[in-house]
């Protein structure tokens, strides 16, 4: 069963509850990004394993690493692990978690936009194989989820960008998220709200048996734009969720999603295949049959039918490829 408390707190708040566990061991697993955020005593701590590149360390090296360190500092079993970073920080320390010493408390700070909507949260802990991306994970939440917004004040603009693009993902599930996206309002309420659903989801479906796959909406060509296009992660999604509309000729669903996309500021023309000279269609439909999300030779789509109300269609990836190669949508 999934539970994770959230909560939400200014960088004051937070230091002052990160203050009690100055006297014991705080162990934690930290990007380097955030070094600067943090009190002095968190920074000297010798009992913190930094991250350079969360993402190229998001691996079993890392993770051996990491073990062999928390065991030298004097980990136990009921020792907690604190993670403070986006989602690459954030799956690695919850993997972590998952199996030290078959499995201990972890503790979520995230500190991107992606990373408090919706990698935090959930329990999807894993790392990347040269094989290809979280192909070795673990359900475990973690049982705390410290959202602090004020870490957004150092995040790049295409890291905004990236989280944005699940916001828009977001407004498509929700009633709520979509007025909140629609009437612009503070970044701050949509975080909330957005974190508030996908914890109801999770907390209804942990395994992902049933509702937990509408979360997936716009990842089936996200997932493959990704890598082709070489952009982060929630600007293919909400790419991924444009094209699919379009191939399924969604027309009322994609004014939908350009209201939503103008509202969020999101860079249009970059959601665009003909705006870009390097796009291989061989290529992304090599990323796109290689999603693990495959279920034998069939594709399961999410789609949606109006604001909060998702459906899934199985197509056969054959007609599913061949749909895409026929389409003047990929064509520029
Ligand atoms: N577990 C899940 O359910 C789930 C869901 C979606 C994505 N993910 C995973 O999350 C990762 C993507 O998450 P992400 O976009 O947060 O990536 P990330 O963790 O790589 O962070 C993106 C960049 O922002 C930097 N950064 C982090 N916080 C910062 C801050 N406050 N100020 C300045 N820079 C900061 C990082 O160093 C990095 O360069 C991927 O590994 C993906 O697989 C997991």
């Amino acid at each position: 069963m999934y539970k994770s408390k959230i909560t939400y707190l200014k960088k004051l708040e937070l230091f002052k509850e990160l203050d009690d566990h100055q006297e014991g061991k705080f162990f934690a697993i930290i990007d380097q990004k955030v070094k600067n955020h943090l009190p002095q005593w968190i920074q000297f701590s010798p009992h913190v394993l930094w991250l350079k590149n969360p993402e190229e360390e998001k691996n079993l090296d890392t993770y051996k690493r990491a073990v062999d360190f928390f065991i030298s500092q004097g980990v136990q079993r009921d020792s907690v692990i604190y993670a403070f970073g986006g989602g690459a920080t954030t799956d690695l320390a919850g993997f972590i978690a998952s199996t030290l010493m078959r499995g201990i408390d972890w503790v979520a700070v995230p500190t991107t936009l992606l990373a408090m909507v919706d990698a935090s949260l959930g329990g999807k802990v894993g790392v990347n194989l040269e094989a290809g991306k979280n192909l070795i994970g673990a359900f475990h939440a973690p049982s705390s989820v410290l959202v602090c917004t004020d870490f957004l004040n150092s995040l790049s603009e295409k890291e905004i960008l990236s989280g944005k693009g699940e916001l828009l993902k977001y407004g498509f599930l929700s009633r709520e998220i979509f007025e909140l996206i629609q009437k612009k309002a503070p970044l701050e309420d949509i975080i909330l709200e957005s974190a508030k659903f996908k914890t109801r989801v999770v907390e209804h479906d942990f395994k992902e048996k049933g509702e937990r796959i509408f979360l997936n909406l716009g990842h089936t060509l996200g997932h493959a734009f990704e890598p082709t296009l070489k952009m982060p992660h929630g600007l293919a999604v909400a790419m991924g969720m444009k094209y699919l509309f379009r191939l399924m000729n969604q027309t009322h669903i994609l004014e939908t999603w350009n209201l939503l996309a103008k509202s969020l500021a999101l860079p249009l023309e970059k959601l665009e295949i003909a705006n870009y000279d390097n796009f291989d269609m061989k290529t992304f439909l090599s990323y796109l049959e290689n999603d693990k999300k495959k279920v034998k030779s069939s594709i399961r789509l999410v789609l949606v039918k109006d604001i909060g109300a998702c459906y899934i269609e199985e197509v056969s990836m054959k007609d599913f490829i061949q749909k895409i190669q026929t389409s003047h949508e990929f064509r520029y």
